[in-house]
């Protein structure tokens, strides 16, 4: 479904409202709620929300796992890696333990970093499948989302929940959740904003099914709701 606003401050305000809805709900359900955070520029005003009243208040923090759909494969302390942008927007604002965050390992060898993460998740979702409650994500200009690139191999991935990928128009190596993870979850929210976004979602949302230069469109959760909020310089070819 595709919810239009305003700007990018309106996104985030759906945004960060979504993510305490649905916290609320898992948590009165299943007792915890499991996050995969997007990385990038567009989600960081939602997670500062996130940790403003009165959001910040209406969440059930210590029920709260926190997750990430992909990092960097830089130290934390990089300007670059998504750890520290959602750090620095509200993790370190709220009263989260470690135990409750649940980073990607951005140092050493990435394929070990993969594997770890992934024994992580296999541990935390013990019934086999990752169904997060909740995977925000971003969509770049090439319609890649979390690190899955276009022309990747990743993309053909169908078993896997956390691969090491290396982007060369970046000159870098990422992780990141593979395309069957993120299917699994209860809900797949894009925040989406800018109108260098137009072009991409246009195609990806309207032309023809192409994966494998769409990226995007690999995500279709199995049995689960997927949301597009956009604002509306992105959604202006739609
Ligand atoms: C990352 C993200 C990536 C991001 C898109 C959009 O690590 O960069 O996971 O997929 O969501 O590149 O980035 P912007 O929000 O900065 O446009």
């Amino acid at each position: 479904m595709i919810q239009r606003y305003e700007n990018l401050e309106a996104v985030s305000q759906a945004a960060a409202e979504l993510f305490a809805a649905r916290a609320n709900v898992a948590v009165r359900d299943r007792g915890r709620f499991s996050v995969a955070l997007a990385g990038g520029n567009t989600p960081r005003r939602a997670y500062e929300l996130l940790a403003q009243k009165p959001l910040c208040d209406s969440v059930p923090w210590s029920q709260v796992h926190v997750f990430w759909g992909d990092e960097r494969c830089v130290p934390p302390v990089d300007p670059r890696s998504n750890y520290r942008m959602a750090r620095e927007a509200f993790l370190d604002r709220i009263p989260l333990l470690d135990s409750q965050i649940h980073p990607m390992r951005g140092v050493g060898d990435p394929d070990e970093a993969a594997l770890e993460y992934e024994r992580e998740l296999r541990q935390f979702f013990a019934d086999g499948q990752p169904r997060f409650d909740l995977v925000l994500l971003g969509m770049g200009d090439n319609a890649h989302t979390a690190s899955l690139f276009p022309g990747l191999p990743v993309l053909e991935e169908r078993t896997r929940w956390v691969s090491a990928v290396y982007i060369v128009e970046l000159q870098m190596h990422r992780l990141t959740l593979t395309a069957p993870a993120i299917n699994q979850a209860a809900t797949v929210a894009f925040l989406v904003a800018g109108a260098d976004k137009a072009q991409p979602l246009k195609e990806v949302l309207q032309g023809p099914r192409d994966p494998q230069r769409l990226p995007a469109q690999l995500v279709q959760p199995v049995d689960g709701e997927l949301l597009w909020l956009v604002d509306k310089t992105a959604a202006a070819r739609l």
